[in-house]
């Protein structure tokens, strides 16, 4: 339903305000409406044969398709220069229908260490009760010595371009190229680097997801999620049965029963998930919601590119500050990731950044009681500058041992960087320290 038929000549900046949609083919209202209706009227029975036989796209019930959530997945797939798309109600039902979609009935999935903890948590226990063994890569960081890590049963590899908390950057490329040695797909978490700052497909990702939760929408106001198919990827039919599989629900007029690969040949992955997961778990947006992350998305290049500018101003001023212990920000240039910055993320490496407090827990408890503006809480992407310690928080489900591999120290604070003035969020910030410091 999200083929991606779009004026491949505008630019990300017209195709954020345009894709997907037509003024003309909806009352010439500017602003897309909200269809907030669960169902739609058949014009007679062979319409609606002809609807539940696949042979007509249209709508016929919310949850597997609406046209304020179908704009919403033609104008992601144009900006990611994907071949479909599918909206969901959340980032966690994203990741999860994409894995299952690939692993269900068993087998593995390779993954980043550097990962949100909601899915490092969910890893741990969902999965194994699906037949999914999650192994954490060693080699995430040296491409060369990952297909070492790949077994016959692995399905795929899940990374996240920049990671929530610590903003780690992997090549993409070479992990895809590798992943592709092996005959299995890559999926991209793009969720902190936002298409405007990052295209996964451009670099070999084949399944992109996204929590347009975060940055995406912006505001702080949405839950949602976004799974994406580049259309390239070969899936073969002995590891990937699924789409083989022939179904009576995907008969052809004459009775003869078709599988997703025969009815969708270009967006099998998007098209099963819509009239598997998503028709029988439910996860479905919202037609207000999905208005929400299209105003969101009109806004997106001007709230990215300044929250990447207040970041670094922000990782700039911590690295110079005696109670910060360490920095990461990729594009500060003693990063380890500033060669992968420069060379993939050119309009900046994300809003996101991590610091190292140096004091006590108690200190350090003060520090986040005493901030003023700063909002302490658990999300990202905010229009709003948002800090946490996420440790105890959003990574509090990890083991000992699972944060020392994700590089997760306990006196790790994270900040989402926001739209503020960036003199009042340094003042915020240095008025804070104080208070904990007692200067
Ligand atoms: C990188 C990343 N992916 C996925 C998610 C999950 O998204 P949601 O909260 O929309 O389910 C989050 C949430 O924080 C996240 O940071």
């Amino acid at each position: 339903m999200a083929n991606n038929s779009e004026k491949k000549t505008y630019h990300f900046d017209t195709q954020r305000l345009r894709a997907g949609y037509e003024p003309k083919d909806h009352n010439y209202a500017v602003s897309v409406p909200i269809y907030q209706t669960a169902a739609y009227d058949f014009r007679d029975v062979k319409h609606a044969k002809a609807l539940f036989g696949l042979q007509e796209t249209g709508f016929l019930y919310t949850r597997i398709g609406n046209p304020t959530v179908n704009v919403l997945e033609q104008r992601a797939a144009v900006l990611d220069k994907a071949a479909g798309a599918i909206a969901l109600a959340s980032g966690m039902a994203a990741i999860s229908y994409a894995l299952l979609n690939i692993a269900e009935g068993g087998g593995r999935i390779l993954v980043s260490p550097y990962l949100y903890g909601g899915t490092i948590d969910s890893f741990k226990k969902l999965y194994h009760k699906f037949g999914i063994s999650i192994d954490y890569a060693e080699n995430i960081e040296n491409p060369e010595k990952l297909a070492d890590e790949i077994k016959p049963d692995t399905k795929a590899i899940f990374v996240e371009s920049i990671s929530n908390p610590s903003a780690v950057l992997l090549d993409i490329d070479a992990i895809a190229r590798v992943a592709h040695d092996h005959g299995i797909p890559l999926v991209v978490d793009n969720t902190v680097a936002t298409p405007y700052l990052f295209n996964p497909i451009e670099h070999g990702a084949d399944i992109v997801v996204y929590s347009a939760t975060k940055g995406f929408c912006g505001h702080g106001n949405v839950l949602a999620g976004l799974i994406l198919e580049s259309g390239k990827f070969n899936w073969r039919e002995d590891k990937f049965p699924q789409f083989y599989e022939k179904h009576y629900t995907l008969r052809d007029p004459d009775g003869n029963y078709r599988s997703f690969i025969e009815v969708f040949p270009e967006t099998p992955f998007t098209g099963r998930i819509r009239f598997t997961y998503l028709d029988f778990f439910g996860a479905v947006l919202s037609p207000f919601d999905a208005y929400l992350v299209l105003i969101g998305l009109e806004t997106l290049s001007e709230r990215v590119s300044k929250q990447v500018q207040n970041a670094k101003a922000l990782a700039e001023y911590l690295s110079n500050h005696e109670a910060v212990e360490w920095v990461r920000y990729p594009s500060l240039k003693d990063s380890p990731y500033y060669n992968l910055a420069e060379r993939d993320f050119k309009k900046g490496a994300g809003g996101i950044l991590a610091f190292g407090f140096k004091g006590t827990d108690a200190q350090r408890e003060t520090f986040l009681n005493s901030l003023e503006l700063f909002h302490y809480h658990v999300n990202i992407g905010d229009a709003r500058s948002l800090i946490v310690n996420s440790p105890q928080t959003t990574h509090s489900m990890l083991e000992p041992k699972e944060k020392e591999k994700a590089h997760i120290p306990e006196n790790l604070i994270r900040i989402s960087a926001g739209l503020e003035d960036i003199n009042d969020l340094i003042s915020d910030l240095e008025q804070a320290f104080k208070q904990a410091l007692h200067k």
